[in-house]
């Protein structure tokens, strides 16, 4: 029987395949280098480069705070910008930023200004974002940053905030506006910035 061989040996390859590709591709996200997005709409790009931006932030974040508040400070002081620049790619540009910001390098480029502030003014809600139409043809995204449990160490109320970290904060940045926080609360906003495809 020369023609079931191979065709025994063709369904056992296939599947032997599509095992192999299923599994890693369900078990974890793509890295950021290499995560492919054709034909994806500008809204798709925009989350396909910060959801490993988030992720890379909020891993960064939970082991610098393994190691104290104060150790986190520096940590995600000298991070985020690092972190935000290499997650971009296919022209796709991402940031932090914040009505009531602690450091005023995050201020937010000109477009996220208005969605921001329409964010900010919103009943604060997971996932809320809004989507503008920029001058060079591209798509801006911005979405809703709220303050979690792990935040108020940092960007809560006095009595949150160690005698320690306060002092540090107020020491490096004088001009701190991002205390005061609840849980639940809009802290900032994630933004991309997509550029237009073709042409
Ligand atoms: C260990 C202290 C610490 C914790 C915990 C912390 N932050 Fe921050 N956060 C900072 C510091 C320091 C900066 C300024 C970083 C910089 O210099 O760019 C900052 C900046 C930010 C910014 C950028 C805008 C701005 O105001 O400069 C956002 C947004 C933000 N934090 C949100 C959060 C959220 C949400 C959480 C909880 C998931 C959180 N932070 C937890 C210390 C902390």
């Amino acid at each position: 029987m020369p023609t079931f061989a191979p065709r025994r040996l063709a369904a056992a390859l296939v599947l032997t395949l599509t095992a192999g590709l299923a599994a890693p591709a369900a078990a974890q996200p793509l890295p950021a280098s290499s995560a492919p997005a054709p034909a994806a709409t500008p809204v798709d790009r925009a989350r396909a480069v910060l959801g490993p931006f988030k992720a890379s932030l909020k891993a960064t974040l939970t082991s610098a705070l393994a190691q104290g508040p104060v150790a986190a400070i520096e940590a995600c002081a000298v991070s985020a910008p690092g972190l935000a620049a290499a997650a971009a790619h296919d022209g796709v540009t991402v940031g932090r930023s914040a009505v009531k910001l602690r450091n005023p390098v995050n201020a937010p480029p000109a477009w996220v200004v208005a969605p921001m502030a329409e964010l900010a003014a919103a009943p604060p809600k997971e996932g809320d974002h809004r989507v503008v139409a920029l001058p060079d043809g591209g798509t801006g995204y911005v979405e809703t940053i709220l303050v979690g449990e792990p935040c108020v160490k940092c960007h809560g109320a006095e009595a949150a905030v160690s005698p320690e970290v306060r002092g540090l904060l107020k020491q490096r940045y004088p001009a701190d506006q991002a205390t005061g926080f609840a849980q639940g609360q809009f802290r900032g906003v994630f933004w991309a910035q997509v550029a237009p495809t073709g042409k």
